[in-house]
């Protein structure tokens, strides 16, 4: 590990190694905070016991951002400018308010104004952009957006014979959480939401109830940090939920790579412990530990000055202290991959076309299609039969009048009792001419049977055809080269 940091550290002085940093991508979870939603027989879940609101960034995990930002300043002071560059530097956060919170924390750290860009002589602050999206429509950092592969993905790992029979192992416990809590407690991520609320109660050196010593923190741990894999358990499940970002970020690398004029020189994501260990885990590197409050996933493209040669080297720092973080050693690749290998290691993930591959409901879809164009096609048929004698009519009619017409447009409005209103009625038939448009409409017909007057809006079908005919047409068999290429009902 001390020859891993030696090298680490010798990478970063760019003046006396041949390997410098060229893009930084950090993804980091937001900082301490209060529960976010305390169980029924929780002695502290009265909210005013707390410094903030439920789920809120405390001014301990504001602190905690801070000195994160200034750490990432000193550490990235090589390729990023003490000014900011909105053209280089690209934040994003979860649309969550402890995520957005942390992002602007962590950016006062990063960036104080400076030169021209003081504004307020009183104020060592300014205001830097960051992006977000709702989190039912971001698949790259909240990964919360609908995917109906992946759900059925999920469901499929959760009712696997393997998943029950570890979450089995765990039934005792749930028994005793849920008798304790008064909640119901019935898999891994229930473990950790009671786990994580002790967790924060303890921290804040709040007494604990007595039937949380036999199982906080020792027994609790494990399965609570388990629901950490969960999301990513599957390589489908993986490439669905951690691939749109680990893309976005490979694709920033090769943008550098090809100096592209517009390429960014650091992404920034700010996040939360299911960002962190989904990223991880779909890499392979998770180590089964919680994602502690600020730790951070660094994923850094290194370009050797004599060779040219580039690699991705990925970093974690899961603790609160400001210390170096660990380098990481990509299975099958080491502490410095080639980048064309690292892409290949990783094809699952980064090839992922999201809005495609979640389309699962394509085949639902394309049995409705399917079953909507039948329903149209026997629509169709049914009016040609219902009406095919008018139309034999129309046809007769045109045949007759002008062998060398090619195209005519008819329209004829029909009423239901076909049999009586058109042919015992007489209805007034369109007239056809030459190269025109005949579309008078047929008198009202009278019903014999009982001798009210039908009104077209009311009850009659008005039918506006296209007839496309060859000029050859046999008079005697035209009744099968009719071909009706456009009509529309009012
Ligand atoms: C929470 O604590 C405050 C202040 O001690 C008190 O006024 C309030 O009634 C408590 N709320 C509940 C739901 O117990
Ligand atoms: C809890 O107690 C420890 C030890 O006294 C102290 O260092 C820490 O700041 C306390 N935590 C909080 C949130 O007050
Ligand atoms: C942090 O990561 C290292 C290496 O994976 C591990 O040994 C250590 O236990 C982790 N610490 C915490 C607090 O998770
Ligand atoms: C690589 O970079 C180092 C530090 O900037 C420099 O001393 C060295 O001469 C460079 N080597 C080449 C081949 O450019």
């Amino acid at each position: 590990m001390y020859l891993s940091l030696g090298v680490f550290l010798c990478l970063l002085c760019q003046s006396f190694g041949e390997v410098s940093i060229k893009y930084a991508a950090i993804i980091y979870r937001h900082g301490d905070r209060t529960p976010i939603d305390p169980y029924p027989t929780d002695p502290w879940r009265n909210e005013s016991l707390w410094p903030v609101r439920f789920g809120q960034l405390t001014n301990i995990g504001k602190r905690q951002h801070y000195a994160l930002g200034q750490w990432f300043r000193k550490r990235y002071s090589n390729i990023i400018t003490d000014k900011y560059d909105s053209k280089k530097v690209y934040v994003r956060s979860t649309n969550v308010d402890r995520t957005l919170m942390s992002a602007e924390v962590n950016l006062a750290g990063m960036y104080p104004p400076t030169g021209k860009e003081v504004w307020n002589d009183h104020l060592n602050w300014q205001p830097i952009p960051i992006h977000t999206r709702p989190e039912h429509d971001d698949e790259v950092l909240a990964m919360k957006r609908k995917c109906a592969q992946y759900d059925i993905a999920k469901n499929n790992f959760i009712n696997s014979r393997a998943y029950e029979d570890h979450l089995s192992k765990y039934e005792g416990l749930m028994d005793y959480l849920t008798q304790h809590t008064l909640r119901k407690i019935k898999d891994f991520e229930d473990i950790n939401d009671i786990y994580n609320i002790l967790f924060i109660e303890d921290l804040y050196n709040l007494t604990l109830p007595k039937w949380t010593h036999s199982v906080f923190p020792d027994k609790l741990k494990e399965p609570a940090c388990y629901s950490f894999s969960i999301a990513t358990a599957t390589p489908l499940m993986a490439r669905l939920l951690a691939g749109p970002l680990l893309k976005t970020i490979v694709n920033n690398m090769l943008n550098k790579m090809s100096e592209q004029p517009d390429a960014l020189t650091m992404s920034i994501y700010s996040g939360h412990d299911f960002t962190i260990a989904n990223i991880l885990s779909a890499l392979g590197l998770f180590d089964g530990n919680c994602p502690s409050y600020t730790s951070t996933i660094i994923l850094e493209l290194l370009n050797d000055n004599s060779t040219h040669d580039y690699y991705v080297r990925i970093s974690y720092r899961n603790t609160t202290d400001i210390v170096e973080p660990l380098i990481l050693n990509i299975p099958n690749c080491g502490e410095m991959c080639p980048i064309q290998r690292f892409i290949q290691i990783y094809d699952n993930l980064i090839s992922v076309d999201w809005e495609s591959d979640c389309l699962v409901q394509n085949n639902n879809n394309l049995i409705i299609y399917f079953f909507i164009t039948i329903h149209i096609f026997i629509f169709i048929l049914y009016l040609q039969d219902n009406y095919s004698d008018v139309f034999k009519q129309e046809k007769r009619n045109e045949l007759l009048r002008n062998r060398r017409i090619a195209t005519d447009e008819t329209k004829t409005c029909l009423c239901p009792d076909l049999e009586h209103n058109v042919d015992a009625n007489n209805v007034e038939k369109p007239q056809l001419s030459e190269n025109t448009v005949s579309t008078s409409p047929p008198r009202v017909p009278s019903n014999p049977r009982n001798g009210t007057q039908l009104t077209q809006q009311q009850n009659c079908l008005c039918v506006k055809f296209l007839v496309f005919r060859s000029k050859l047409a046999d008079p005697a068999h035209d009744h099968n080269r009719l071909n009706i290429v456009q009509f529309t009902t009012e």
